[in-house]
């Protein structure tokens, strides 16, 4: 869904005041404004997250925007600059800048731009949390408007290339236009956002509460966020993206080829209870074929029905059980096969005497109807019972640690990975 603003485009951005040794208060805009002043005074304060490394050049143009829409629309602002030790400089240049609602934290270890991003979001002081980019690609001067989207009810806003009125630079090389729509398109199952690769984006920090756990590769902490988070009301405020003005992309063919491994992340995140549902539902329809063949081998061998019901259940149960164990919940493989067949058994019995009773009872009812059509009905009273007990007890998912993934000890809002989040 796409945010129904009621403001107007985006505000250009207030005249950019010549730099000046003795001005440590950047010449305050003019109000916007007062409708859009009164509706952004209630909102909550914002903190923007932005991870940079070796954004140097960058940073002084970076807090001088910020400044400027801080003070125009009086928002209680601060800006969290998270650095991967780049040692550029980039510390100096913020203590220089003596804002005291600008903060730098440099990390050393496990560097990552998904990694720094969940680092400025952790120690973000304000209750609406806005992530861009450190070399102006993203205009700052779309924050107020992020902010009115999700006053609106949205629960997620992206600072948008892909809606109308959002733009990319002209210089924008066919090749890297289609790099990104490709890698967009990949994404569409997952969200039906226009431009989920989007490093610009606001939401409001308490609801990092709702992801199981975080556990981005490469650049996309954005769709990271929309699906562990569930996010499904989605705004997108235009944006124009600009191309950097000084340094380099840090965006790597390396980083692309961790983008494909985020994704089978994500879809197995996403999709897994159906994988598991569908696999359950192959084998058994596989356990109707072998059981009612073996109805049938023992009816014609002049068993009496309820004797060739009972065979064909009981072989069907062992071939359900060994296929089940190997494809659908084959992530318990590891675990002992003895006491999976008597835990499977078990849940199978009842399913199994469901299933007895049920074939009798419709032949019992209707004595003229083929035993095998009987058992067809038996067989669906007793399938469902399975996959519940199977699911729920038998095979159940135990929480494991990624081999390899960090998890920082603070805070509550991010917690550990699960078993639903297949090592890759
Ligand atoms: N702390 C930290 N650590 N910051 C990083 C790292 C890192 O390892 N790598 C990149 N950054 C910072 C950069 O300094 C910049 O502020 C921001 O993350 C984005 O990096 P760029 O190098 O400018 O990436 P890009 O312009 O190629 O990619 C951007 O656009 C893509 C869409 O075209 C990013 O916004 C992507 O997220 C986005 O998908
Ligand atoms: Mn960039």
């Amino acid at each position: 869904m796409t945010a129904d603003l009621e403001t107007p485009p985006p505000t250009p951005p207030p005249a950019t005041p010549e730099p000046s040794a003795e001005s440590n208060s950047l010449s305050r805009a003019a109000p916007a404004p007062q409708t859009r002043l009164a509706r952004i005074e209630v909102l909550a304060p914002v903190s923007v997250v932005v991870p940079v490394y070796h954004e140097a050049d960058n940073l002084p143009h970076l807090i001088e925007r910020v400044e400027q829409v801080r003070n125009h629309y009086g928002l209680d602002l601060e800006l969290v600059l998270v650095d991967d030790n780049s040692r550029d400089g980039s510390v100096e240049i913020v203590e220089q800048a003596g804002r005291p609602w600008v903060r730098m934290l440099v990390r050393t270890e496990d560097p990552g731009l998904s990694q720094s991003v969940l680092h400025g979001l952790r120690s973000a002081r304000h209750p609406v949390v806005v992530v861009m980019d450190g070399d102006l690609s993203h205009p700052p001067e779309r924050i107020p408007d992020m902010i009115l989207a999700l006053d609106a009810g949205q629960q997620f806003v992206i600072g948008s290339r892909y809606v109308p009125g959002g733009s990319t630079d002209d210089d924008w090389g066919f090749f890297r236009w289609l790099n990104s729509r490709v890698a967009t398109a990949l994404a569409k199952p997952l969200t039906k956002a226009k431009d989920p690769m989007a490093g610009f984006f606001a939401f409001r920090r308490a609801d990092l509460d709702r992801a199981e756990y975080l556990n981005p590769v490469g650049y996309k902490i954005g769709l990271e966020l929309i699906v562990k988070c569930r996010f499904d009301n989605i705004g997108e405020v235009p944006i124009d993206f600009c191309d950097r003005q000084h340094g380099e992309s840090k965006l790597t063919f390396k980083q692309q080829l961790k983008y494909v491994q985020h994704l089978r992340r994500l879809y197995l995140y996403r999709f897994a209870a159906a994988t598991t549902l569908i696999q359950f539902g192959v084998v058994g329809a596989s356990g109707v074929a072998v059981n009612l063949t073996v109805l049938t081998i023992l009816a014609l061998a002049g068993a009496a029905d309820p004797v060739a019901v009972a065979g064909g259940i009981a072989v069907s149960v062992v071939t359900n059980f060994l296929l089940n164990r190997r494809f659908t919940f084959s992530y318990a493989r590891n675990r002992s096969i003895v006491k999976q067949f008597v835990g499977f058994c078990g849940a199978s019995a009842m399913g199994a005497v469901v299933n007895y009773a049920v074939t009798l009872g419709i032949k019992r009812l209707a004595p003229d109807l083929p035993l095998q059509v009987a058992a067809l009905g038996g067989i669906a009273a007793g399938m469902t019972l399975n996959f519940l007990v199977n699911r729920f007890v038998v095979f159940k998912a135990t929480h494991h640690r990624e081999p390899g993934a960090k998890v920082e000890a603070t805070p509550p809002a991010l917690p550990h990975p699960s078993a639903t989040d297949a090592p890759t």
